[in-house]
């Protein structure tokens, strides 16, 4: 198997968790590279459900090893809890699963710093899953971040806090002394996880480097989506990091040379999460039997996500910033009982039709989408294994995303076990 980039192409929750356990079977080692514990990656195993945050999906294969890259916001708490939930389910992590020591840690002020900040936005917020994730990046690029490794050294993580503390004091010091005073606390308790989170801490460049000359191969499991990056997705409503496969070399420590393949994760609808614009959104019962039939809840925060069409201004956008040579199609069961199925073609702005996904916020917003409609197939596909047991008209779509798309889907889900899936 070549070295792999599996990314989502659209606003997140694609189905990334099911592709990453079906594809972690051909790889040596599964690796994380961006993004947190804002993540929410579901995979079913026969009964049990499982929902990764922040330990890669691979890791559900017992023979497979799972790397936590320096481009990860470490929640250590988060950490340790998943991999309690883990045992409790049988599945061991010893000696398979390894964290970067230059990993920014989440602190408990970036939560609580993010709370605030969420509400003092007001209409205007984002709507983050709450996990501290914005303000432990920002940390990172002022230069104030505190890394896995620092928690060796006692004195500089101290005087780390401290400066942080005072630097964040103008927001912090809006909460009564009592629950401040507990803040600081909780703050000096990570230094608690020290002994418990040293066997996994390692130099994850080098080791992947080495296990890459040896032949080994490697999935690299992407989080959120590409319309979250931080750079190409709809700023100021996206997630801090690059999402897209260009974050797997910094946020893992590799070079460019070694990535052979990219894989986008395609929802055969679309849908979002939390708030920013939404140009394909239906807020009619269309939109309520796509989340009522794909069971559109939030995998991390519970929230209902927003349903719309499959929207084809955007997916060109991902294939160019990701070159994603391959995709894979999920959730085609959910489409099964609609007449009609759209496809949204163009934004119609101000009478112009516009192709390419623009950089104006006013267009995503205000724009009203163009579709094309598509004859719905009506017949049921849960669970088919088979690509000729597919209806016609059901095909036709696919032939119609791959024509449009001009990239060729490789894999069909039909349902959120491992087993409902189609390799075409
Ligand atoms: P991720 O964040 O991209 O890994 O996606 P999530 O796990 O947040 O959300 C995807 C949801 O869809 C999960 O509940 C999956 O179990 C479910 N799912 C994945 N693939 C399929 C599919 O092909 N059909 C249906 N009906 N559900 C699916
Ligand atoms: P997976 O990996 C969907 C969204 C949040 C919010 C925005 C910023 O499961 O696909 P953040 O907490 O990251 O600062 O929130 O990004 N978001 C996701 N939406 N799937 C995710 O992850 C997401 N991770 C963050 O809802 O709109
Ligand atoms: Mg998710």
């Amino acid at each position: 198997m070549p070295n792999r980039v599996l990314i989502g192409a659209q606003w997140g929750d694609e189905g990334k968790g099911k592709i990453v356990d079906i594809l972690a079977e051909e790889a040596d080692m599964v690796a994380r590279f961006q993004g947190g514990a804002n993540a929410g990656h579901t995979v079913i195993l026969g009964e049990e459900k499982f929902i990764l945050h922040l330990i890669p999906s691979g890791i559900l294969h017992p023979d497979k090893i799972c790397l936590i890259g320096n481009g990860v916001a470490f929640d250590l708490e988060q950490f340790f809890r998943e991999i309690e939930e883990l045992g409790k389910k049988d599945i061991s992590v010893q000696d398979r699963l390894f964290v970067s020591d230059f990993c920014h840690l989440v602190m408990p002020y970036h939560k609580v710093y993010e709370k605030m900040e969420e509400e003092l936005k007001g209409e205007k917020k984002i709507g983050t899953t709450g996990r501290g994730i914005g303000p432990c990046y920002t940390d990172k690029i002022s230069r104030q971040g505190i890394r896995a490794k620092d928690l060796f050294n006692e004195k500089y993580f101290l005087e780390k806090l401290e400066w942080n503390l005072k630097i964040k004091g103008f927001l912090l010091q809006r909460l009564p002394e009592s629950e401040y005073n507990l803040l600081v606390q909780s703050c000096k308790q990570i230094l608690k996880y020290k002994e418990r989170i040293a066997p996994y801490l390692s130099n994850i460049s080098m080791y992947l480097n080495d296990a890459i000359k040896a032949g080994q191969n490697i999935l690299f499991e992407g989080n959120q989506g590409t319309m979250l990056d931080v750079d190409f997705g709809t700023y100021p409503f996206v997630t801090p990091t690059s999402t897209t496969a260009g974050g797997v070399c910094p946020g893992l420590g590799i070079g460019p040379t070694y990535i052979d393949e990219v894989i986008g994760v395609v929802k055969a609808y679309t849908t979002r999460v939390g708030g920013g614009p939404f140009p394909t959104e239906l807020k009619d019962q269309t939109g309520e039997t796509l989340k009522r039939r794909g069971g559109e809840f939030g995998a991390t925060t519970g929230r209902p996500r927003r349903c719309g069409w499959l929207d084809f201004v955007i997916l060109k956008h991902s294939i160019r910033v990701n070159g994603i040579s391959k995709i894979a199609l999920t959730k085609l069961d959910v489409l099964d009982e609609f007449d009609k199925i759209y496809a949204c073609v163009g934004y119609n702005y101000k009478g112009e039709v516009l192709n390419e996904f623009p950089a104006e916020p006013d267009i995503w917003e205000n724009c009203t989408p163009e579709y094309e409609e598509i004859e719905g197939w009506k017949e049921n596909t849960q669970g088919l294994t088979d690509y000729k047991k597919l209806p016609d008209k059901a095909k036709a779509y696919l032939d119609y995303i791959e024509e449009t798309l001009e990239v060729p889907i490789f894999i069909v889900s039909t349902g959120s076990k491992r087993e409902e899936t189609i390799f075409v």
